[in-house]
């Protein structure tokens, strides 16, 4: 199932795009290529993208425009050279592996 808004009453049709097969933390999903992670993944129904630093409380989506980073990942398969990226700006590919910030590694 997913959340995913596919015919607004004001809105355009989004143009067409191909699947993107991608992980987040370790679970398989589809978006389309070239969309925001974070909008993949809310379409899936994924809220939680990291934890805060000092609780460890859940942090998702909040701007949505690149500002506030509440939505910082990793990306790439490994620890040594994944990066850190915004996942609302983020734009997937076929193949990618994105996993959460915890703590102080965000
Ligand atoms: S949600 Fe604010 S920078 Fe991504």
């Amino acid at each position: 199932m997913t959340e995913r808004i596919e015919h607004h009453p004001v809105l355009p049709e989004p143009p067409a795009a191909d699947d993107a097969n991608f992980t987040f933390n370790g679970e398989s999903y589809v978006g389309r290529t070239g969309e925001p992670v974070a909008a993949a993944l809310l379409a899936a129904g994924v809220r939680e993208l990291r934890t805060s630093p000092v609780a460890g409380e859940p942090r998702g989506l909040y701007c949505g425009i690149g500002h506030c980073y509440e939505c910082r990942l990793w990306l790439g398969p490994d620890e040594e050279t994944a990066e850190r990226v915004r996942g609302c700006q983020a734009p997937i590919s076929d193949g990618d592996t994105y996993r959460s910030t915890r703590g102080c590694d965000s």
